[in-house]
């Protein structure tokens, strides 16, 4: 029985800065962004926005009556978990009007996990070949003001469904996943804002893509001639390209240049939204699919890498009707209105403003389906519009 991503769609803030104008106001060269680092753009996220709302953005989109009435399992991946306890799938779930027979739980390693749970979705298929799984990814990255990460900051969720006959993606067998304890990347309890090695973080990152890969090709035998395409978790695009550039060297064959094409056609969105953590990597296909020249029948390769640190690599093959099957995300990313870096700054300051026991947001500045409506008693309270 094949098992795969059946559905994908993306949703992210309505709002942007031009990382050009934040390259100025920080007294850098914007090259240093848009080429240095590969950024374009980058969503801002308001007090209003979290990953629950995100997350029921990008889902609801996926949702019809028979997609409801199949889904049994929500699986929630994420490193900005808003409550230390109750899973945000919860939120979510009642957000999109599920029915209660439902299983919901949320999970973390970094970006990593929505891998996880990917692979977890396809177990609980096998199972039960009638179950659809709701994977959701859903991130906000943040370093903080005038650091060196800022400029990889970043937003939103991608949702993905797992079944059987999948329209997008079915998984191979094999998965090479690889964790070891490295101190990278992190976020203790008490802080907001990660804690980042950024040099270091870009060399373990690259390491465990050419391990993975290495295994990958002892267990298969398979080498990258056999991949229509190599997509990245891209904290940035500038990671994809070392990462491709570790295996491929100065290789000029017609194997480096497809996957460098392909490389190129997977960052495209990236570049305008920034690092989504546990959904670049979903992201990055999307964007494949739909600037690249994929074809059905074609093997893909994906490296999920989550700081801390876990990578795996795996492969899948492209299914007939994939085009048909995948969010407008271009519309969505044109839909976005840019603001100044003052303005950001402010709601950066402002995300996160969950510090009283009651509070209410503004939420005529935000005309989103899905809000943050604010706080009482110490709950969360959100809405649909
Ligand atoms: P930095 O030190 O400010 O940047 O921070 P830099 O000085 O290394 O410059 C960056 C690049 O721009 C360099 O190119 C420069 O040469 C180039 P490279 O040598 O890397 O090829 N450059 C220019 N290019 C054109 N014109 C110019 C110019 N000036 C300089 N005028 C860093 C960069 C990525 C370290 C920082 O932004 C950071 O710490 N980011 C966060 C960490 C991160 O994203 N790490 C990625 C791997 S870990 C990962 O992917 C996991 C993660 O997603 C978290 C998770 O798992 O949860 C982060």
């Amino acid at each position: 029985m094949k098992i795969g991503i059946d559905q994908m769609a993306f949703a992210t803030t309505g709002k942007y800065i031009d990382l050009r104008e934040l390259a100025r106001v920080r007294g850098d060269e914007p090259d240093k962004y848009t080429i240095g680092i590969g950024q374009d753009r980058q969503a801002v996220v308001p007090p209003t926005q979290d990953i629950v709302t995100l997350g029921a953005a990008a889902a609801d989109q996926l949702m019809t009556p028979t997609v409801r009435q199949r889904i049994l399992t929500i699986i929630v991946a994420t490193e900005s978990g808003i409550d230390n306890s109750k899973a945000s799938a919860i939120y979510i779930k009642h957000l999109l009007g599920l029915g209660d027979y439902v299983r919901t739980v949320e999970l973390k390693e970094a970006c990593y996990s929505a891998t996880a749970g990917l692979q977890f979705a396809r177990g609980l298929v096998a199972v039960n070949p009638q179950e659809l799984v709701l994977v959701i990814a859903a991130d906000i990255a943040r370093y903080g003001l005038a650091t060196p990460g800022e400029v990889t900051q970043g937003a939103g969720a991608v949702a993905m469904l797992v079944s059987q006959n999948p329209h997008v993606l079915a998984f191979e067998p094999t998965a090479v996943s690889l964790t070891k304890d490295v101190m990278d990347f992190w976020r203790p309890l008490y802080a907001s804002e990660a804690m980042v090695d950024g040099k270091y973080s870009t060399n373990v990152y690259i390491d465990f893509f050419k391990q993975t890969l290495t295994r990958y090709q002892q267990l298969t035998g398979r080498q990258l001639a056999d991949f229509a395409a190599v997509l990245f978790h891209l904290p940035f695009t500038k990671m994809g390209k070392k990462a491709l550039a570790a295996v491929l060297g100065e290789r000029t064959d017609a194997t480096a240049q497809r996957l460098r094409t392909a490389l190129a056609a997977s960052q495209v969105y990236s570049r305008q939204v920034g690092n989504l953590y546990t959904g670049s990597l979903y992201l990055a296909l999307m964007s494949y699919l739909q600037n690249g020249t994929a074809q059905p029948g074609d093997r893909l390769a994906l490296f999920s890498y989550g700081s801390g640190a876990e990578g795996e690599l795996y492969t899948g093959i492209l299914q007939p009707d994939f085009k048909n099957s995948l969010s407008p995300v271009a519309e969505t990313l044109a839909n976005r209105q840019q603001v100044t870096i003052s303005a950001y700054e402010d709601d950066f300051n402002q995300q996160l403003g969950m510090k009283s026991a009651d509070i209410s947001f503004d939420l005529t500045k935000d005309p989103a389906k899905f809000v943050l409506a604010g706080q009482q008693d110490h709950q969360r309270c959100y809405q649909k519009r």
